[in-house]
């Protein structure tokens, strides 16, 4: 079972960190495909905690090779960041690979994604700042950098120098701020090339080689599939492909070699930013959901929307990554409430509509059709086995299941890593 991806089914924070766990050991590779350091996950290992934004999980297992695909966007800063906190506290970090492909995070994208998000006041789109928007616009322009300039110092001054002489007119002549020096940018990407000398390679063949020799890879996506830059919210998604079509293009992988598709799902919903979010609660349920299920944001510490289990989007999400399992997490959250209802259509100017809208003005409209299903008070924090859960949770279960268009494989029922219990084998 080589190939592995891990991606989120919902607008992200589902705790795919959950899923990598369940696979333990058993993995070689761990590559991150989308997104940069907008992406937020704490990892805990014995009594150590870790938050990481932009390396992926793998980093923290020894024996395990970390890989920084081409489709990530790299912020060099904080790329040092992470591996010196994680240096300075004993983990060995010299097992990364990072493409020379991705392209990188510079202080004016910072910088625009700031601005831009002001600019566009109430339609904005609440992104984390990191300035991920503007350097995938840039890649798709052509005028990005990648981590292979910084090893070419006149290809690089000239790239920089020719994307600022835009952008510089437009911090100046649109936003009334002050113009980037090159020379600031240039000094700044050039100082990151000795930490990436040994770690900076072709991604893609040595995905390549590890699948040759049977090795197992897993793939884990930033963010999720509602925030997917194609069949996501758009505009209010992220600006990659955090679907599974993504973990091919964003590392290299040849599409049939994905063998395992595991979309990690809450037991409710949640949101960041702003978007149409059709089963948002504004009552007490939504209150008691962002504060059992500690709703932050890890990235930016935002509160998140909350809101109940949406069908058609599991649905969605299934038949979009093509899942083969799902897990479902937090599902302890929804311990104590009476009645747990369940969106299971949407109800649009009058009309039923059993999957997603193709227009996204309908999807805004959309009011939720509710199925209630009968609660549990019972603690399931302890529950190991399917069996073990109060029958309302097994029922509960079992309705998602039906709906959801895969089989839920696992379950989390609190915030230790064995806290859960499992179904399926996710690689058996
Ligand atoms: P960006 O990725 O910073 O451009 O933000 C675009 C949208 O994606 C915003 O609504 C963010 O809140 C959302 N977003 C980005 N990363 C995450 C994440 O890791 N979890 C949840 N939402 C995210």
């Amino acid at each position: 079972m080589p190939a592995v991806l891990i991606t989120g089914a919902q607008w992200g924070d589902e705790g795919k960190g959950r899923a990598t766990d369940l696979l333990g050991s058993r993995v070689d590779y761990v590559v991150k495909f989308n997104g940069g350091n907008n992406a937020g996950h704490t990892v805990v290992v014995g009594e150590e905690k870790y938050a990481l934004h932009l390396l992926p999980s793998g980093i923290l297992t020894p024996g395990v090779v970390p890989v920084i695909g081409n489709g990530v966007v790299v912020d060099l800063g904080v790329l040092q960041q992470e591996l010196d906190a994680l240096s300075s506290r004993g983990v060995d970090v010299s097992r990364l690979r990072v493409s020379a492909n991705a392209h990188v995070i510079t202080a004016y994208h910072r910088t625009l994604d700031k601005v831009t998000e002001r600019f566009l006041g109430k339609r904005q789109i609440g992104t984390t700042g990191r300035g991920i928007g503007p350097a995938y616009a840039d890649k798709i322009n052509r005028v990005g950098i990648r981590i292979q300039d910084i090893f070419d110092e006149s290809i690089l001054r000239q790239k920089v120098e020719a994307a600022l002489e835009f952008k510089n007119q437009v911090l100046v002549k649109i936003y009334n701020r002050r113009a980037i020096e090159a020379d600031e940018v240039i000094a700044d990407l050039l100082s990151f090339r000795e930490m990436l000398e040994p770690m900076v390679c072709d991604t893609g063949l040595l995905l390549h080689r590890a699948m040759r020799d049977d090795r197992t890879v897993l793939f884990e996506a930033g963010q999720a599939t509602m925030l997917d830059i194609d069949h996501g919210t758009y505009p209010f998604v992220t600006s990659s492909n955090a679907t599974a079509g993504g973990a091919s293009t964003g590392s290299g992988l040849p599409p049939h070699q994905l063998d395992r598709i595991i979309a990690v799902i809450k037991a409710y919903t949640t949101r960041v930013g702003a978007g149409p979010f059709p089963t948002e609660l504004f009552d007490e349920n939504g209150e008691h959901l962002a504060q059992v299920g500690h709703e932050y944001g890890t990235t930016t510490g935002r509160p998140r929307r909350c809101g109940w289990y949406d069908a058609p989007i599991a649905r969605y999400a299934a038949r979009i990554n093509g899942v083969t399992d799902f897990v479902l997490t937090k599902l302890d959250v929804l311990s104590g409430l009476d009645t747990i209802p369940v969106c299971v259509a949407y109800d649009v100017n009058g009309v039923r509509h059993d999957e997603m809208p193709v227009n996204q003005s309908d999807f805004h409209h959309a009011k939720p059709v509710y199925e209630e299903f009968p609660g549990w008070s019972e603690d399931i924090s302890g529950a190991r086995r399917f069996e073990e859960l109060p029958k309302n949770a097994q029922d509960y279960i079992l309705a998602l299941e039906a709906m959801s268009g895969s089989r839920i494989s696992a379950i989390g029922v609190g915030p230790e890593r064995e806290q859960v219990v499992v179904r399926h084998d996710l690689l058996g």
